[in-house]
């Protein structure tokens, strides 16, 4: 192979590994187009918003002008949320909606139909951490309902009122890409948020559609402690609000998560299966106990 082969070859290389670079950089480094969502009196729901990212995510949604629907299923924790974000922000507007998502998928949602609502965050999800020979009837069935039925239930009861140009966020998980072992049905309802957030963001004309794929977020689920790898909720809040407009159908909206996946894809599938069987295995201990 002649000097001007081997330069050519090396060229291309490097063009094609700087567009890959500028295309995993560009939509962390880009401004936020979320105002553009801020319509007069503009409403943003949120489900599952009594706690951990969900509650972030109103949070940061109130500072950013939004009024908001918060769902959760207990009464008081839904009161505490609207009176800090009242606290917070004087002029913000707070309809709560109180409903069991595991019990039944369909919300009713008559009381705020007649709004300006410009976004829905479907957040509202968990599961447990079990031998699947061992879970219930109902944990399989409660899970599934909640994950999988109610967003989408409640994303397709909405959108005839959402605003014409809207912004649909579909909170799903890295155990949806990556399912680790004990959590097959939580990791199936989060490949399922993946799957339809990305259907729908084909199908939908004016309103932009994001999967968030979200690593390990410190919550009232995940207590293990805040650090660079796991940021608090009212962090990665700040990050999937700034993603809004990356022009992505998926994304992990945390950087650091982004660089984490990609580097764990770069090793011997047989080492992370046995590294995440172990700690999967110290979970299911320590979550027995
Ligand atoms: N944290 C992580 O590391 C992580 C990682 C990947 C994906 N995620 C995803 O992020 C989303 C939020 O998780 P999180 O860690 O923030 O959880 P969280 O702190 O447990 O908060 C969950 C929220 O959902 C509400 N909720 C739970 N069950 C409900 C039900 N049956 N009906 C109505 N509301 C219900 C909770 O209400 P209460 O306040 O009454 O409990 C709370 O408001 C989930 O979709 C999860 O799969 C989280």
């Amino acid at each position: 192979m002649g000097y001007n082969m081997v330069y050519s070859i090396g060229i291309i290389c490097c063009l094609v590994l700087s567009y890959r670079l500028i295309k995993f950089v560009y939509p962390y480094l880009r401004p936020s187009t979320l105002k553009k969502y801020l319509a007069s009196d503009a409403y943003a729901v949120v489900s599952g918003a009594t706690d951990g990212i969900g509650k972030a995510i109103a949070m940061e949604l109130a500072n950013n002008g939004f009024n908001i629907i918060l769902h959760g299923r207990n009464s008081d924790k839904l009161k505490l949320v609207e009176t800090e974000i009242k606290t917070k922000n004087a002029l913000s507007k707070v309809i709560c909606l109180l409903h069991d998502g595991s019990i039944n998928s369909q919300l009713d949602i008559s009381s705020i139909k007649n709004l300006t609502m410009t976004v829905l965050v479907n957040n509202v999800g968990t599961g447990p951490i079990n031998e699947l020979v061992k879970y219930t009837n109902n944990e399989i069935d409660a899970t599934i309902t909640l994950n999988a039925a109610f967003p989408s239930q409640l994303t397709r009861n909405l959108l005839p009122y959402l605003n014409k140009h809207a912004l649909i966020l579909n909170v799903s998980s890295y155990a949806g890409l990556f399912p680790p072992p004990y959590l097959a049905v939580y990791a199936g309802t989060k490949a399922y948020n993946n799957a339809f957030s990305i259907s729908l963001a084909r199908e939908l004309e004016n309103t932009e559609v994001i999967s968030l794929i979200t690593g390990s977020v410190h919550t009232s689920t995940n207590t293990k402690p805040v650090s660079f790898m796991r940021p608090s909720a009212s962090t990665y809040a700040r990050h999937v609000l700034n993603i809004v407009g990356c022009g992505r159908k998926y994304i992990m909206p945390y950087w650091p998560h982004a660089i984490q996946t990609y580097v764990i894809s770069l090793l011997p599938e047989r080492l992370i299966d046995n590294a995440t069987k172990n700690a999967m295995k110290k979970e299911l201990t320590l979550g027995l106990k």
